[in-house]
């Protein structure tokens, strides 16, 4: 199984950097990452390399390396799909808003399409691999698509094959390149030992053997939903104790480092924040949830469901918090917002916290003035499902109006501008160097600052004269 030429279906988050890290690690293989989305597509080959649909640090440098080399994006599926030896299905697969297991189940259309169009264009033997997301037992349904092309009467299905494998992706997102080039592991699951020593070839490049784990495809599977219930969990256990912190004059980062010195716990994913956001955590903890409803378990459902509630919970508490600290009052209050994206270092939105806490503050009527440096306006306004005001800055706050109203800031201090109060939400490292005591002169009094991300240290912001609250320290 010797493969040469590899076609990844989806050019997103995923796809985009996966096959990009890949192309730069294999010289002589050739990759063609293909998506049905033109537009997304135009960005990928746009020239000027700050047009790519994703920002991601250490992207462009390699895109600018290989694209036109052995790396190339285009939206000719089909076309691309008959070349290849090797099929990466990199698509979306989001929680299904309706039918059976609405809310929870991951909505399977985008890779059941996918496996559809390998099995009518695909040639001599194929090796499908899995890389986006998915249910246990989801590689018995592609192959079943698969299976099914090798029945028709034509000369192509005689001469067809194919092996499904499991790889899913544990990239995080802002610092997608390194996890790349230095994973902490790489998981491949399949039957056929021969086609997972085709995938293990490619990665042994780059990545120590010892670090390639193999499983049978379900452990594969469910190994990847369980890291990111995991990883979640973590969170919402540290903000739940957040909560517990404020109310009793202990500090959730003395807590945090204090448990995370213990070497079975572990220092990472210990940092109380807005809650959890991103496009994959809830996603996947409900998928984790249905299928244990569907397997008879809801002992297991309900465990887990409680990882989700626990961070809209959280998220609620936040922006509860902050009305109560303005009086109870957010109309004719300007409120300045730092950080849309879910994280630092990317320009996702997706399920982020500032969605949730932002539309809480405007259904309490607050004026708001968000920056962030990689979010465009947009997408802030698809996400908040609301037009961005025509008053800018200074006439943002209309005393008249009890109906609350956004704009979107390219300068942190145009942001600050007149405003009560300044709320952190993503941790982006320009917010935490801010000269507090001279953009305090821009705010109104009594000013407050809402730090959510722990990045601002107190003392600097009390020194000018503004009031400070950040998450889990019952001590200010
Ligand atoms: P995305 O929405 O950014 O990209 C998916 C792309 O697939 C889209 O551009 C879409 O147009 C394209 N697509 C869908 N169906 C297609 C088809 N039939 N033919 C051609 N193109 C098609 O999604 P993403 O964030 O890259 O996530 C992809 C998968 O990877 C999901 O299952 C996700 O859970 C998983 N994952 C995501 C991350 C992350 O950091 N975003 C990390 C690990 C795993
Ligand atoms: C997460 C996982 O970390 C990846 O391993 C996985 O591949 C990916 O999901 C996926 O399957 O999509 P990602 O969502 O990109 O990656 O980012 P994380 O760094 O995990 O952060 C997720 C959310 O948790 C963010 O909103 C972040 O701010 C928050 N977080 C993270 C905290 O609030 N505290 C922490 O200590 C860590």
């Amino acid at each position: 199984m010797e493969i040469k030429n590899i076609c990844c279906i989806g050019a997103g988050y995923v796809g985009g950097p996966t096959m990009a890290v890949m192309a730069n690690k294999c010289p002589d293989l050739n990759f063609e990452v293909v998506d049905f989305n033109e537009e997304r597509i135009k960005k990928w080959n746009s020239k000027d390399l700050s047009e790519l649909p994703i920002y991601e640090p250490g992207l462009a440098e390699i895109i600018k390396d290989c694209r036109g080399k052995n790396l190339y994006f285009s939206s000719l599926v089909d076309e691309k799909i008959k070349n290849a030896d090797m099929v990466f299905i990199s698509v979306n697969t989001p929680t299904k808003t309706s039918g059976i297991g609405a809310g929870k189940a991951s909505n399977l259309k985008w890779v059941e399409a996918c496996a559809r169009q390998v099995a009518e264009n695909s040639k001599g033997h194929t090796i499908v691999v899995e890389k986006s997301t998915l249910p246990v037992r989801t590689a018995e349904a592609i192959m079943t698509i698969l299976e099914s092309s090798k029945n028709s009467n034509n000369s192509r299905s005689k001469q067809i094959s194919f092996d499904v494998l499991s790889n899913p992706e544990f990239l995080s997102e802002g610092n997608a390149i390194n996890d790349l080039n230095k994973p902490d592991r790489v998981l491949i699951g399949g039957e056929n030992d021969q086609a997972v020593e085709a995938l293990c070839k490619i990665y042994k490049r780059w990545v120590p053997e010892k670090k390639i784990l193999k499983t049978n495809i379900w452990s594969s599977e469910l190994a990847k939903l369980t890291a990111n219930a995991f990883l979640a969990q973590r969170i919402s256990s540290i903000n739940s104790i957040s909560a517990l912190c404020e109310a009793t004059g202990a500090d959730i980062r003395e807590v945090s480092r204090a448990i995370g010195s213990d070497s079975r716990i572990g220092a990472k994913f210990l940092d109380s924040g807005p809650g959890f956001g991103g496009s994959c955590f809830k996603k996947d903890i409900l998928n984790l949830v249905y299928l244990a409803e569907y397997f008879g378990l809801p002992e297991v459902a309900t465990f887990w469901n409680a990882v989700v509630k626990l961070n809209t919970w959280h998220q609620h508490r936040i922006s509860k918090l902050i009305i109560k600290k303005l009086f109870g009052n957010l109309s004719s209050k300007k409120i300045a917002v730092l950080g849309f994206a879910f994280k630092s270092n990317t320009n996702d939105t997706r399920e982020s916290a500032s969605i949730q806490i932002c539309k809480d503050l405007l259904d309490e009527g607050a004026s708001l003035s968000i920056q962030d440096p990689k979010v465009s306006p947009e997408q802030i306004e698809i996400d908040l499902n609301l037009a961005m005001s025509s008053n800018q800055n200074k006439n943002l706050v209309n005393k008249n109006n009890s109906e609350g109203c956004w704009e979107y800031s390219s300068k942190i201090e145009d942001a600050l501008l007149g405003a009560d109060a300044v709320l952190i939400l993503t941790e982006w490292k320009e917010y935490s160097n801010i000269d507090w005591l001279k953009m305090s002169d821009k705010m109104r009094r009594p000013g407050w600052v809402f730090d959510s991300r722990s990045i601002i240290e107190p003392k600097k912001v009390l020194k000018s004269g503004l009031n400070f609250w950040r998450v889990g320290d019952g001590v200010i």
